[in-house]
Order: C-alpha cells, then sequence, then structure tokens
C-alpha cells in the first residue's frame, strides 16, 4: 500500500518544516501532506510559505491541538488520513524543568489520541511514524553507545514523557497490530530551529554580542545531526522499515557542548567580521549546571544502516558553517520569532 494521504503533526517545527520540505523537493512523494500544528510558540508557519505557494493541491494547513481528541479525530476522517509521521512535542528540557504540563499532554495524551484515531482507521492505515529521541536511555559514561535495545532510563520531564509516547507506540503495534514503527535520534541542527536549543541560540547570542551561557562545565557531549539527514533517514523507515520496529538514527559525531560554542564564536568572527576587541570567545560564560543534565548521548546506528542502508552524508564542520549561515542571512525571520511581532500575526490569521 502506498502512502496517499500523509498527516504530519508538528509540521510547522523545526525538523517537521525541514521534513515537509524535504518530501516536496527531494523524494518522489506524489501524495497529500496535511500539516496539523497547534502553533505553539516553537510552531511558525513562514517555514512553508514557500511549498504553501508552489503545492497549493498537495499541501494543506491545519491549526490543531493534538491534545484535542474530536479535532484530531474529524481530521482523520476529512482527509482520509492512511499515514501519519508523529513529530508534534514539546521539544525542549529546558522548559519541560520549569513547567513540566504542557509536555504530559501534548507528549503522551496527544501522541495517545493519534493512535486512537489511526486505530479506528485501521483498514485503510499504511504507516504511522513516531519520531522520538535518544534521551529516552538516559545517560552514559564516557564509553558506551546507546543501542535499540538499551533499556528506558530517562532523567527530564522531556525524555519521560517522550518514552512514554514511545511504550504507548508500540503498545499499539504489539496489542492492536496497528503498522507502527519508532525512531530514536540524536540532537539535530540546521535552519529553522527555535533560538532556545544550543546551536541557535549561541549563534544568535554571539552575533548580537551577548554573553554565551554554557551550562556546568561545558563537557557534555550530545551526537550531532544536520536536519536533513534525519528528514532522509525518516522516510527510509517510513516506506522500508520493518512495522513494530524501533530504529536509532545518529550522526556519528559526538561533541563536547564547549567545542561546538567555540567553533561557532569562530564562523559568526568570520561571517559577520570583528568590529569588537578581540574574538567572540571572550563571551563564553559558565553558568549554574541544568538540573539532572546528562552527561553524554550516543548513538549506534548500525541497524538502520545495515538492514536499510542510510548513512548520515553532511559533515559537521560543512552543517555547522551552513547552519550559522543561514541565521546570519535570514534576520528577518529570527527578528521576528523573537519579536512577539510573529505571535500576534498568527493570531490574526488563525485566531488566538
Ligand atoms: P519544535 O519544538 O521545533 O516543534 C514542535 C512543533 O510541534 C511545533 O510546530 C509546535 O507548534 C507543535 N506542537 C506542539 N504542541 C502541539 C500540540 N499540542 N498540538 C499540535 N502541535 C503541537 O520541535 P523539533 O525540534 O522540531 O522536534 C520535533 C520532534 O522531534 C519532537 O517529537 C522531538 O521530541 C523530536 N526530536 C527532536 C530532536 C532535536 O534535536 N530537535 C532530536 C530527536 C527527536
Ligand atoms: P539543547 O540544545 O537544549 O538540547 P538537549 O538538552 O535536548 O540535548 O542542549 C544541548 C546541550 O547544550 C546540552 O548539554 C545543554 C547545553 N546547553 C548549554 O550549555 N547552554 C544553553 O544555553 C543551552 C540551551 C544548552
Amino acid at each position: 500500500m502506498k502512502i496517499r494521504n500523509l498527516m504530519v503533526t508538528g509540521g510547522s517545527g523545526f525538523i517537521g518544516s525541514n521534513f515537509i520540505r524535504y518530501l516536496f523537493n527531494k523524494t518522489d512523494f506524489d501524495g497529500r501532506i496535511i500539516n496539523v500544528d497547534k502553533l505553539t510558540y516553537a510552531g511558525n508557519p513562514e517555514n512553508l510559505t514557500e511549498i504553501e505557494r508552489s503545492y497549493p493541491d498537495r499541501y494543506c494547513f491545519e491549526r490543531a491541538d493534538i491534545c484535542d481528541f474530536d479535532a484530531v479525530d474529524d481530521l482523520f476522517t476529512s482527509y482520509a488520513v492512511d499515514s501519519v509521521c508523529h513529530f508534534a512535542a514539546e521539544s525542549h528540557v529546558d522548559r519541560s524543568i520549569k513547567r513540566p504540563g504542557e509536555f504530559i499532554y501534548t507528549n503522551i495524551i496527544g501522541t495517545y489520541n493519534l493512535l486512537e484515531s489511526a486505530r479506528a482507521n485501521q483498514e485503510r492505515f499504511v504507516t504511522f511514524h513516531h519520531i522520538s529521541t535518544d534521551e529516552v536511555y538516559g545517560s552514559l559514561g564516557k564509553r558506551g553507545l546507546f543501542r535499540e535495545t538499551t533499556p528506558y532510563r530517562p532523567s527530564s520531564p522531556y525524555s519521560a514523557s517522550k518514552a512514554s509516547s514511545d511504550h504507548l507506540v508500540r503498545a499499539y503495534n504489539t496489542t492492536f497490530g496497528l503498522p507502527a514503527t519508532i525512531s530514536n535520534c540524536s540532537n539535530n541542527y540546521g535552519p529553522y530551529q527555535f533560538p532556545e536549543k544550543l546551536i541557535p541560540l549561541m549563534t544568535l547570542n554571539a552575533m548580537e554580542g551577548k554573553a554565551l551561557p554554557v551550562y556546568g562545565d561545558g563537557k557534555n557531549v550530545r551526537d550531532w545531526l544536520y536536519v536533513e539527514d534525519h528528514c532522509e533517514a525518516i522516510w527510509t523507515i517510513m516506506n522500508r522499515g520493518k512495522k513494530g520496529e524501533t530504529y536509532n538514527i545518529g550522526g556519528n559525531m559526538e561533541m563536547e557542548n564547549i567545542v561546538i560554542v567555540e567553533m561557532i564564536c569562530d564562523l559568526v568572527d568570520e561571517l559577520c567580521g570583528t568590529d569588537r576587541d578581540g574574538s567572540r570567545r571572550d563571551l563564553i560564560t559558565y553558568v549554574t549546571d541544568r538540573p539532572g543534565h546528562d552527561r553524554r548521548y550516543a548513538i549506534d546506528f548500525t541497524k538502520l544502516q545495515k538492514q536499510l542502508t542510510w548513512f548520515p552524508k553532511e559533515s559537521f564542520e560543512s552543517g555547522l558553517r551552513k547552519t550559522v549561515q543561514w541565521y546570519t542571512e535570514n534576520q528577518n525571520w529570527v527578528e521576528r520569532i523573537k519579536s512577539g511581532e510573529y505571535q500576534s500575526w498568527i493570531e490574526e490569521q488563525y485566531g488566538a
């Protein structure tokens, strides 16, 4: 069975919007995409203006909250949805530490609602792909890698809520035979990422000459993946992955936070020039550590590589350069998203 009517949840966020752009521009997908997004602070429909203009018959946007079961269920019926790629989530660890509630609703209840609607339409269902994170596995010591068989040990309310949603998806496959797959991916970076995450936050602060707040000793390690490589992996799994299976996705790119921040400083110095004394590295400021801060993440993605022949293409050096350059060249996007002008525009367009 072929994917015809694909519901993408959270398609106006960072990875979701890159995924929709990737499907239209770089694959032979010829079906319809229904982007279902609540447009929280992290969702920006401007990320897809070009797609909306170029594919008016094949791209539909629906502003809806996945926590609203009736709204979700109506969309399944009216668009005859046969597949789901589920990105919608509250996604920032620091926010989950301050206010966990939204994470419980969106990430757990929202996922449950989608699963229930998919189950009710199971006779036409092709695939339900759930996007998750390597953070469900907890923290690694100096050695070792996360495998698909690594036990779940989430540390933050964010990762605990994602772990819970993974368990639900797996249970709907095991119990009801829903044709579902899960991917657990490492940290993504690239264009359109909301400037609360490490790479865009440091880039914008460096451009504006603001302090660069590095948590703890700066030696926490993440495994970085360029967002388009992630999109390619997701599409590969949706089409060729075995139902009921989980696939780890990683970049083979372990980096200490401090090293990344220094690279960003050097790139901003190079691309924006230095009208100040010395390098932007002087802006680096060590601040109090994040509570429960996982020390190291690293992914073993041999399963995806061997079974589905996927491998990340972008090197970290070139990916980071492209990303920093994108932020320097898209000041309007940055200004609007930071100013609140964008929120009032959303209210005008779509209601409060
Ligand atoms: P993001 O925060 O940029 O985007 C999330 C999107 O979901 C936004 O458009 C937001 O408006 C929408 N949304 C939030 N709550 C909603 C609700 N109740 N109903 C409908 N839409 C809602 O997140 P992202 O970085 O693009 O992450 C996407 C997915 O990938 C998440 O599930 C996240 O857990 C997972 N993930 C992210 C990373 C990463 O490094 N960013 C790594 C691995 C996995
Ligand atoms: P982040 O981008 O929030 O992703 P995650 O917590 O999901 O891995 O953070 C990446 C790493 O950068 C993490 O170890 C925390 C650290 N960090 C800082 O040191 N300073 C910051 O201002 C932020 C946002 C993150």
